[in-house]
């Protein structure tokens, strides 16, 4: 039994295959309506529970669509609406869903809540964003870009913005897909230090450039994310906003990549607050394709967590 905790806790063959199994899985299903069911059915007489502790709309709709379209079944929870909410332990959580269904996938606040799920839990559990990583996020952006531009191995990364928690991912990713990273922003968002040591040890660079157009010089992949996450308080948004705005992904900061870089975002998106929606919709941008690639990363993964 295998839990999708993290890209860096998680064996670097194992991500490899699971990218390499979302590939086929996506080609082998090319061009059918979305409901209709893959040729294997894996995850057939599984049940799958999805529980979000915070929004959202790509997660939700795409494992739930995974799921499905491998022959399973799933149940979504909002953790309000459960005794989750209301003082039953994650412990307790984790054993009486480990009852009922095969695979666990958690959106929550805390790191801490979801390693105590997968602690307690006798099913898989995958992470599905905490407030420190995105690990799903960042399996369907190596997807991505390899789908358009090849291996990502030894490219250049570029992440300008706030050091969030898709942002430790993605150094994450880079320690064990090996590519090297650069990291512009104030110093006051930075990313975590552990991340950036993560990926050293591999032997990628993991960098700290502020001069954003220094920064993106070479990058064949620019990436930023939203100014105020989820979890920030709303009342940081003015200040993030005045750190911040140097840092915007427009096409003059483009015009200092590679001329074929690509752009991408996890999204929701800010339109006109950390990229504008010229590069957003312009032709270097994959958002939507990444949006698209979260459903076959996030299928691969289940099969994978649940060995079939
Ligand atoms: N990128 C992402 O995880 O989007 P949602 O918050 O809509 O799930
Ligand atoms: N950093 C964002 C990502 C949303 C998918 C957040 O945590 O809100």
């Amino acid at each position: 039994m295998n839990s999708f905790l993290d890209i860096h806790t998680t064996d670097k063959a194992a991500l490899r295959g699971m990218i390499d199994n979302a590939r086929r899985m996506k080609d082998a299903r090319a061009g059918q309506p979305k409901g209709t069911l893959d040729a294997e059915q894996p995850l057939k007489n599984r049940m799958v529970a999805l529980i979000f502790e915070k929004p959202s709309t790509r997660t939700r709709v795409s494992f739930d669509l995974g799921v499905r379209q491998m022959g399973g079944q799933t149940m979504v929870l909002s953790g309000k609406e459960m005794q989750l909410g209301h003082g039953e332990t994650i412990a307790d959580t984790a054993r009486v869903l480990s009852r009922y269904v095969d695979l666990i996938m958690i959106r929550t606040f805390e790191e801490a809540t979801l390693l105590e799920m997968a602690e307690h839990a006798t099913v898989p559990v995958i992470n599905g964003l905490t407030n420190r990583t995105h690990p799903c996020q960042i399996m369907a952006d190596v997807m991505t870009f390899e789908e358009h531009r090849g291996p990502i191995a030894g490219k250049k990364v570029v992440w300008s913005g706030d050091g969030n928690n898709v942002c430790a991912s993605l150094i994450h990713g880079a320690g064990q897909f090996g590519f090297d990273f650069t990291f512009t922003g104030p110093p006051t968002l930075d990313p975590e230090a552990e991340a950036l040591e993560f990926a050293r040890a591999q032997g990628v660079q993991a960098l700290i450039e502020r001069d954003p157009a220094k920064a993106v010089e070479g990058a064949d992949l620019v990436v930023t994310d939203t100014w105020v996450s989820m979890h920030d308080p709303q009342s940081a948004r003015e200040r993030r906003h005045n750190q911040l705005r140097g840092y915007q992904i427009n096409s003059a900061l483009m015009g200092h990549a590679r001329s074929d870089a690509l752009f991408m975002h996890c999204l929701p998106a800010h339109r006109d607050d950390e990229v504008t929606s010229e590069v957003m919709d312009g032709p270097n941008s994959v958002i939507f394709d990444e949006a698209e690639n979260r459903l076959h990363a996030q299928k691969a993964i289940m099969r994978w967590c649940l060995d079939v």
